[in-house]
């Protein structure tokens, strides 16, 4: 069943005629080439932004296939998000080196300074959490990447001051 709550906010596309019209052109451009699927979602992500449970079952639909597939595939990859992602993103680097260098730990302030876990926005819709595999700085681990910054080496007690260029003045 829709949630209508959910269904009608101002960041569904599916109060906008136009934004309508696009994920209709997107289904029906990829649904006949091979992979399909992960071709819609790809587009959807990129030029919607995000792709909402109601999304997912509009997809479901129109393909043919079922929900569960199409929510499979969403939840399984992480660049995929089911709400509209922030004007900034932090990700925190998920390889061996900065587990093992206590990136948990930084994700744990984050979520005590902002709110929010990886995967969610904060309310202002300025900062997205993601997490992200190795970025090939091992060596610095643990690595949380603002924007396309790279900090290395980041202690607990320093990660609000490599947020604070990006937070907005409520946060
Ligand atoms: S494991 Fe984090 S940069 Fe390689």
């Amino acid at each position: 069943m829709l949630n209508t709550v959910e269904t009608h906010t101002a960041n569904d596309p599916f109060v906008d005629a136009e934004r309508i019209k696009l994920i209709d052109e997107i289904i029906d451009n990829g649904k006949s080439v091979p992979g399909g699927l992960m071709v819609v979602l790809n587009e959807l992500q990129s030029k919607i932004g995000f792709i909402s449970e109601p999304m997912q079952r509009y997809v479901a639909q129109k393909m043919g296939i079922p929900m569960s597939t199409v929510h499979g595939v969403v939840s399984f990859y992480s660049f995929f998000t089911t709400t509209p992602r922030g004007k900034h993103t932090i990700k925190f680097c998920m390889g061996t080196a900065c587990y093992v260098g206590g990136i948990e730990l930084l994700i744990e302030k984050a979520n005590q300074i902002l709110g929010v876990r990886p995967g969610q926005t904060t309310p202002d819709g300025n900062i997205t959490l993601e997490i992200c595999r190795c970025v090939g700085a091992c060596s610095q681990a643990p690595v949380v990447v603002v924007d396309d910054e790279i900090s290395g080496h980041v202690k607990p007690n320093k990660f609000p001051q490599i947020i604070r260029p990006i937070q907005s003045k409520e946060e």
